[in-house]
């Protein structure tokens, strides 16, 4: 397994991470749009040439934000989201970030142990934050890792 940071350039490879992992996915030209954006970056892990594990992140004005993150099923609980993440906290430190910001599903229990492991706690809720169509509206649970204290 290999971590690397990834552009634009690797846009199909991010959608197609993004699509095992979230519905309705994110097409290539939304990965491409995002990273025209201030403050983008991301990381791609890859199973040989297979692409397995993806995050895109932001940072401004001192926040990072957890755009999306994502893990093909055959490859979860290896610790590649684990990874991503502890690629990605360190890469906003570097860039000054004081504190790091994410939404997750409030049914998304997975995601939700995996954040607290790297020691964010919930900030807040936002109700009927996520879109599913016929089944309804979910709430968002905010979630919050203060980067000036130790690494995760
Ligand atoms: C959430 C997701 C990214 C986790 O990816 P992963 O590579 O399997 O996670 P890791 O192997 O790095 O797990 C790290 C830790 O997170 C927690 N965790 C991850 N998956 C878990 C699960 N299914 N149940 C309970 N805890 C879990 C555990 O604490 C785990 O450590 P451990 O394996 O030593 O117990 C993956 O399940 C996924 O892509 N889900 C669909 C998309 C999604 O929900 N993205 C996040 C949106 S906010």
């Amino acid at each position: 397994m290999t971590l690397s940071w990834a552009t634009a350039g690797d846009a199909e490879a991010l959608a197609q991470v993004h699509a095992a992992g979230f519905d309705p996915p994110w097409d290539a030209a939304a990965f491409r749009d995002l990273f025209a954006g201030p403050g983008v970056f991301g990381l791609l892990a890859r199973d040989g040439d297979r692409p397995a594990g993806m995050g895109l992140f932001r940072v401004v004005a001192g926040e990072m934000e957890v755009l999306t993150l994502a893990v093909d099923p055959a490859a979860r609980r290896q610790g590649l989201a684990r990874a991503v993440m502890t690629a990605a906290l360190g890469a906003a430190r570097a860039a000054g970030a004081e504190a790091a910001f994410l939404e997750v599903a409030a049914d998304n229990a997975p995601a939700a142990a995996l954040y607290a492991a790297l020691g964010f706690r919930r900030e807040g809720l936002r109700r009927g934050y996520y879109d599913r169509g016929p089944a309804g509206r979910m709430d968002a649970v905010v979630m919050r890792l203060d980067l000036t204290s130790r690494a995760p």
